[in-house]
């Protein structure tokens, strides 16, 4: 997928008849797309797609290796192939279906169909969305999409397996599902982000303290304290599953710099004030309900002579710049399900939903920090990857503070 999809219909060469059609066909493309991908959700959750990646099946066959019902299988054949997803071998009776080499990293493993497997509990979502975006609605609800997402892949482990078990970070029997258990980042894929904070490599290298606020899975730290013994690495993340998992990745791999623990940034350690030399929050502060307590959080840990690296999602630019951008299409999705959460018992201003770099500054200058270095980060889902491994995760910012 290209970084920015063509709208035949915003043609300057169509006339006005010409735009029509080419609109009424974009949005009947949007609806397919939409029945296409909740059939991709069932077929994931389900394995059918998982199954077909592996050889060709009639759906006898097919059925009975996912177990599941032939005759719903059928139809979700049919709106598979005629979706495009799946293959239908031509000339043989009974039909027999297959998932192509080449679309099964993308769809078995790919982040695309990681998200699309959120799609039932968005939609669970929209009525409440709906009722908070009215003047006198409620001003947000309860919804993690990070948990949410976890929750989802998690329920498509379990099944089929009759495991269902609690999270989608490792299955209990070890064997990582690939599309929910990235590998830790190798340093040459990260250096260019962390490089481009000043100093930070030279001091990482001489030794420092650094604390990661909403680290999930620890993946970022686990990367750096593997590249700098000399540093001593913290992570918290009130996501306690997240955290076991990270700290059963550091027991396996013997570290003894790094440490996760179960913390809300919101209620820190006394003991942690003033402790850390650099600080690090990426793509966390959009999910707390108090991103202004959190931003002077940030500030009560830092040593005065520390650093501050902050990743948010943001555009800079008026929205017309940005038409037919995936990237923007995909952030302004997420934050527009995330203001919810964010904005439950909290009046205050968020940084992360939007906002662009002017704005972030100022809120940022306001709670005490000097803000350094504010740029795009290409970045993928799980790694700040210099190159993006999908176009969808590129418009996050990384603002590197000092304090003022
Ligand atoms: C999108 S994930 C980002 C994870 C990781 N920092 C990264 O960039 O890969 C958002 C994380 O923020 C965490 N989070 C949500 N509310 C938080 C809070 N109040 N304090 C600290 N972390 C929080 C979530 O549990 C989740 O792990």
């Amino acid at each position: 997928m290209s970084n920015k999809l063509s709208y035949p219909d915003c043609s300057p060469n169509l006339d006005d008849d010409g735009k029509m059609k080419a609109f009424d066909d974009r949005i009947n493309g949007i609806l397919t797309s939409t029945f296409t991908g909740l059939g991709i959700v069932i077929g994931s959750k389900l394995k059918l797609l998982e199954i077909l990646s592996t050889g060709k099946f009639t759906c006898e066959e097919l059925g009975q290796k996912a177990k599941v019902k032939e005759h719903y299988l059928k139809e979700w054949l049919s709106l598979m192939v005629s979706g495009g997803i799946i293959d239908s071998i031509n000339n043989e009776v009974p039909e027999k279906y297959t998932l192509p080499e080449y679309r099964k990293k993308t769809l078995v493993n790919g982040f695309g169909t990681q998200f699309m497997l959120m799609t039932p509990e968005y939609s669970k979502l929209v009525p409440k969305l709906i009722a908070c975006m009215k003047i006198n609605g409620p001003d947000g609800y309860e919804f993690d999409p990070h948990t949410a997402r976890m929750r989802a892949n998690a329920e498509s482990e379990g099944e089929g397996e009759g495991e269902g078990h609690g999270h989608g970070h490792k299955s209990k029997h070890g064997h990582g599902h690939k599309h929910v258990h990235p590998k830790i980042p190798d340093w040459s894929k990260v250096k260019k982000t962390y490089e481009s904070v000043p100093n930070l490599v030279q001091r990482l290298e001489k030794g420092i303290n650094a604390l990661d606020l909403g680290c999930g899975n620890g993946h970022l730290f686990i990367t750096l304290a593997k590249q700098f013994p000399n540093s001593t690495f913290q992570g918290a993340d009130p996501f306690a599953e997240a955290i076991e998992d990270a700290n059963k990745e550091v027991k396996e791999l013997g570290l003894k710099n790094v440490s996760f623990s179960v913390a809300d940034v919101l209620a820190l350690p006394e003991e942690w004030t003033g402790k850390f030399d650099y600080v690090h929050a990426s793509r966390m502060l959009h999910h707390v309900k108090k991103p202004m307590t959190a931003l002077q959080q940030f500030v009560k840990v830092l040593k005065p002579d520390g650093t501050f690296s902050l990743f948010e999602g943001g555009v800079d630019g008026f929205d017309r710049d940005f038409v037919g951008d995936v990237s923007t299409i995909f952030s302004k999705f997420n934050d527009l399900f995330c203001f919810g959460p964010t904005a439950e018992f909290n009046k205050e201003h968020t940084v992360g939903l939007g906002l662009n770099k002017k704005d972030a500054i100022k809120i940022l200058e306001g709670v005490g920090f000097k803000v350094l270095v504010p740029e795009y980060q290409p970045s993928n889902e799980d790694t700040h990857c210099e190159e993006s491994g999908n176009p969808i995760f590129r418009r996050f910012i990384h603002y590197v503070c000092t304090l003022n």
